[in-house]
C-alpha cells in the first residue's frame, strides 16, 4: 500500500493519495493521432501516488520502482536526463504552473505495478497520476479533459514523445466494467459496458519496444504525407479520419504502395472501431472478436508494426478454446497482445499460451487477466 510506503519513508501519513491505471486498447490502434476512434479500457494495474505539502516550493519525489529520489523547485522546472523517470512529473508540474495554477512544495512517493515499456501506458499513468495528485493536494479547479490534454503535452513537449491522446484519456476517464469509446478529434466519449462473462486477457511478450519510438514517428509522418497527397487530388480532407474507403481507392494512384497501405490500415481501423462499438453494445461478442482479429492482420500487414513474438502470441491465442479475438495492442514492435476470452476458459487460456510461447520461442510471457477499472480523474 502506497500510504504505508509513504509512512515508512517520511514517518507521517500522506495528505493526498491517488491511483492512476494503465490501459489496454481493445481496438482502434494508430488512429488517435489521425483524429480517429479508439476503444481502450483502464486496467487494474496502476501507478499510485502519496504525498504531503511542504512549507517551501521544493518537490521531492521518491520512486519506489527505481528506488531513487529526485527533487526540483517549482520555480525552475527543468528536464533531468539523468533521472528520466522524474520527467513526467516535472513536465506536468511545469505546465500546471505555467497555466497559472499555484502548486505547493511536496514530498511525494510513487510506484506501482504497470509494467514499463510493455505497451500498457505506464508513462501516461505517471502523468495522469501527477495531475490527479496535484488536483487532490492543492484543490486544483480543473476540468478532467483539460488535465488529460496537459498530461499529453507533458509527454509530447517536455519528455519529447509524439504520442496521441488515447493513453492519458483512458488513464484519467476509464470506468469500472466499461471500455471507453473516444472520438479523438472532438474528444467526445462514452463508456461502453463490458460483460462479466468475458475476460480481457493481456499477454506480455516480454520484448521491450525497441523500435517503437522511431518507427512510431515514421508512421506519423507517413500518415501526414498520405493526407497531403489525397488532398492534392481535390478531396477536402484534413486527416485520415476524413477519408472514406472509396476516397482512398480513388486516390490510389497518387500514393506510393507503402503510403496506400499505411492509410488503408487507418481508414479500415476507424470503421472497425465504429462497428466494434455497435456490436459490443448489441452483445454480439463473436463479431467483436472477428474485428479484433482483422485489426491485428491490418497492423501486421498494412501498418507493419507487429513483431514475430506478437504474431506468435496471437496465433497461439486463436488456437485456444473460448477465445473470441486476439490482437497486438498499443504502439507495437513488442509489448502486449489483448485477447477476449470467455470467463470459464480464461485460466486455461493463460496457461496454454504461457506454455506455447515458451515452447515455440523459448520466451516467458506474463499473462494478466484484467478487470476494467476506474480512471484517476473520473467522477
Ligand atoms: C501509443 C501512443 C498512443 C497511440 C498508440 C497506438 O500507445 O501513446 O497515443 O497512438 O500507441 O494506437
Amino acid at each position: 500500500m502506497i500510504e504505508q510506503r509513504f509512512h515508512a519513508i517520511h514517518g507521517t501519513t500522506p495528505e493526498a493519495v491517488v491511483r492512476a491505471p494503465g490501459r489496454v486498447n481493445l481496438i482502434g490502434e494508430h488512429t488517435d493521432y489521425n483524429d480517429g476512434f479508439v476503444l481502450p479500457a483502464a486496467i487494474d494495474r496502476s501507478i499510485d501516488f502519496a504525498g504531503r505539502k511542504r512549507a517551501d516550493r521544493l518537490v521531492r519525489v521518491h520512486s519506489l520502482d527505481f528506488n531513487a529520489a529526485a527533487e526540483f523547485s517549482l520555480d525552475d522546472i527543468q528536464k533531468d536526463p539523468s533521472k528520466p523517470w522524474s520527467n513526467y512529473i516535472r513536465g506536468v508540474s511545469k505546465y500546471l504552473e505555467e497555466d497559472g495554477h499555484r502548486l505547493s512544495g511536496a514530498d511525494i512517493v510513487f510506484g506501482g505495478n504497470v509494467p514499463r515499456e510493455a505497451g500498457l501506458s505506464s508513462s501516461a499513468a505517471v502523468e495522469v497520476g501527477t495531475a490527479a495528485f496535484w488536483k487532490n493536494l492543492v484543490g486544483l479547479e480543473a476540468d478532467p479533459v483539460y488535465l488529460v490534454k496537459l498530461a499529453r503535452k507533458a509527454e509530447n513537449q517536455f519528455v519529447g514523445v509524439p504520442c496521441g491522446i488515447m493513453d492519458q484519456f483512458i488513464s484519467a476517464l476509464g470506468r469500472e466494467h466499461h471500455a471507453l469509446f473516444l472520438d479523438c478529434r472532438d474528444l467526445t466519449y462514452r463508456h461502453v459496458p463490458l460483460r462479466d462473462d468475458v475476460k480481457i486477457v493481456v499477454c506480455n511478450s516480454g520484448v521491450k519496444r525497441a523500435l517503437a519510438q522511431s518507427e512510431y514517428e515514421v508512421r506519423l509522418n507517413q500518415c501526414r504525407q498520405a493526407v497531403a497527397l489525397i488532398a492534392s487530388t481535390g478531396r477536402a480532407v484534413r486527416s485520415l479520419r476524413d477519408v472514406a474507403p472509396e476516397d482512398l481507392e480513388a486516390a490510389r494512384s497518387a500514393l506510393s504502395e507503402i503510403l496506400f497501405r499505411r492509410a488503408r490500415h487507418v481508414v479500415s481501423e476507424n470503421h472497425r472501431v465504429l462497428e466494434a462499438v455497435r456490436v459490443l453494445e448489441a452483445g454480439k461478442l463473436e463479431r467483436f472478436g472477428e474485428l479484433m482479429n482483422a485489426s491485428h492482420e491490418s497492423l501486421r500487414d498494412d501498418y507493419e508494426v507487429s513483431s514475430k513474438e506478437l504474431d506468435v502470441l496471437v496465433e497461439l491465442a486463436r488456437n485456444q478454446p473460448g477465445v473470441l479475438g486476439a490482437r497486438m495492442t498499443g504502439a507495437g514492435f513488442g509489448g502486449c497482445t489483448v485477447n477476449l476470452v470467455r470467463q470459464e476458459a480464461a485460466e486455461a487460456f493463460a496457461e496454454a499460451v504461457r506454455r506455447g510461447y515458451q515452447d515455440t520461442l523459448g520466451l516467458k510471457a506474463e499473462i494478466y487477466i484484467c478487470k476494467a477499472s476506474q480512471g484517476a480523474l473520473g467522477a
